[in-house]
């Protein structure tokens, strides 16, 4: 369930999306302008931001950057103030929502920021007997440790458990580590006091108080550096934290779950994960096959997204030729879930006729090495295209290639940060710098997906 903050008035075409939004499942907050959302966002958080353009985006956004507070801002306004939704975008609003807003607009914003709320699709015997196994352990307080590789439904899970759980009722919380640098990520952990840091105007709740009552779900915990490693054992040991720059600890009330594709016991043994915390964490353990492994859940998984996404492009249904199907089950899939949902997605929006047939299902080239990108001036080739010879890329600076491969990878993984990563070999830290290195040299950089605009693969 995503927590959206509103800053505007209700009365007004807000009030539309706000109906929407919470229509859709999401747990609302309204404040009348930005500094009361700013201190609303200080308190118990949020996962997206819907402000409007007559509320001062920019100093929000501003605001938000000095106290460390990581929470995505989508502006509102008529889709006639253009001046308005470039300002709010230059100041570094993620999106710009016309109003009055489109009820599939607002269901693809909840869903890039609280991820699938349905139940788990599952059919296959072994995902069957996890899930049991997930739903008897969910009523216990124990941490659980989540494996699997990328695209597993690692979160998925997640959410299941909580919502089987005790605390159902409580905020799920979710944070991926790998996602934030070290100090934004500590005080979006902990939180902090008046004073902590230079832009640190007012105190601030972390993630382990927004989810009091709750379920705190620490995504990708493998690539937690070791200083927070222990801050997080603490926590999990005391049950308390300590604000940045607090004086006196804070008591919390939250189950913690956590989810990594690495193998923790190997990072144990090789030194960069604390045994401690990981006896902590691994108290139950639920490894997630990857899709090769259970292959009974490939269709039925399909015929999922296939409904799903014809239902938020507004397309008719169709189900999948048994040619489609055939394709598919050959496949060996190895994006997981999330490669199967990106496939399916580009075949809603290809197919033609009466079914999906196999020639609107494109699949992931299996040596994503072997793919170099179009020389420069020449748009990059569909993705199935042959790999071309390294001699083409002789004459070109290393930077310049390297560039064109990271956006690439980028928009065949629909926008997906960490699959991404995972394909070219590097940190999600580093991918997020080299984007951000290329936004600011002002290149066109895939958006996070289910945030619009919808993106197909380039070429
Ligand atoms: N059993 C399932 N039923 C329905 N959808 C699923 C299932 N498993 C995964 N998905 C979908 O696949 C995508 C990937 O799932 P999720 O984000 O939970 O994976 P993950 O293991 O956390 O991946 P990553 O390591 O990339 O973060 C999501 O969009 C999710 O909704
Ligand atoms: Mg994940």
């Amino acid at each position: 369930m995503a927590r959206v903050l509103i800053i505007g008035s209700l009365e007004a075409e807000l009030g539309a999306a706000a109906r929407i939004a919470a229509a859709r499942g999401a747990r609302l907050a309204v404040a009348e302008g930005a500094a009361a959302g700013l201190a609303r966002l200080r308190g118990e958080g949020a996962d997206l931001v819907l402000c409007d353009v007559v509320h001062d985006v920019a100093w929000l956004i501003g605001q938000l950057a000095n106290e460390r507070i990581a929470c995505p801002v989508v502006a509102c306004g008529r889709p006639d103030d253009a001046e308005g939704a470039v300002r709010a975008i230059r100041a570094g609003a993620k999106e710009f929502l016309p109003l009055p807003p489109d009820a599939d607009l607002i269901a693809a914003m909840l869903q890039a920021v609280a991820g699938e709320p349905d139940r788990p699709v599952v059919r296959d015997p072994a995902m069957a007997a996890l899930l049991g196994r997930a739903e008897q352990v969910a009523r216990a307080e124990a941490s659980v440790l989540i494996t699997g590789e990328s695209g597993t439904g690692k979160e998925v899970l997640a959410r299941h458990i909580h919502a089987a759980s005790r605390r159902a009722r409580g905020p799920f919380v979710a944070l991926n580590c790998a996602a934030l640098p070290e100090t934004l990520l500590e005080s979006e952990l902990f939180g902090h006091e008046k004073g902590a840091f230079s832009g640190a105007v007012a105190a601030r709740k972390g993630k382990f108080e927004q989810a009091e009552g709750g379920t705190l779900l620490l995504d990708e915990i493998g690539e937690m550096d070791p200083r927070l490693q222990a801050k997080i054992l603490r926590a999990i040991q005391e049950r308390e934290i300590d604000r940045l720059g607090g004086a006196a600890p804070v008591k919390v009330d939250v189950r913690i779950l956590a989810a990594t594709h690495r193998d923790l016991a190997a990072e144990v043994a090789a030194g960069r994960f604390r045994e401690d915390l990981y006896f902590r964490l691994a108290v139950v353990r639920l490894r997630i096959p990857p899709l090769r492994e259970r292959r009974e859940d490939i269709l039925p998984l399909a015929r999922h997204f296939a409904e799903r996404y014809a239902r938020a492009n507004g397309l008719p249904p169709r189900g999948l030729s048994p040619a489609a199907e055939a394709l598919l089950l050959r496949h060996a899939w190895p994006g997981n879930v999330r490669e199967l949902e990106n496939t399916l997605h580009r075949a809603v929006l290809l197919a033609e006729g009466p079914a999906i047939g196999p020639e609107a299902i494109d699949l992931l080239d299996p040596l994503p090495a072997a793919r170099v990108p179009a020389p420069a001036g020449q748009p990059a080739g569909p993705p199935q295209q042959a790999a071309q010879p390294v001699s083409a890329l002789v004459g070109r600076r290393v930077e310049e290639v390297e560039r064109d491969l990271i956006i690439e990878t980028l928009s065949h993984c629909l926008g997906n940060r960490t699959r991404a990563a995972e394909m070219l070999g590097i940190s999600i830290r580093t991918l997020r710098n080299k984007l951000h290195e290329y936004r600011a040299a002002g290149i066109a950089v895939p958006p996070v997906p289910g945030q619009p605009p919808c993106a197909l693969p380039a070429g």
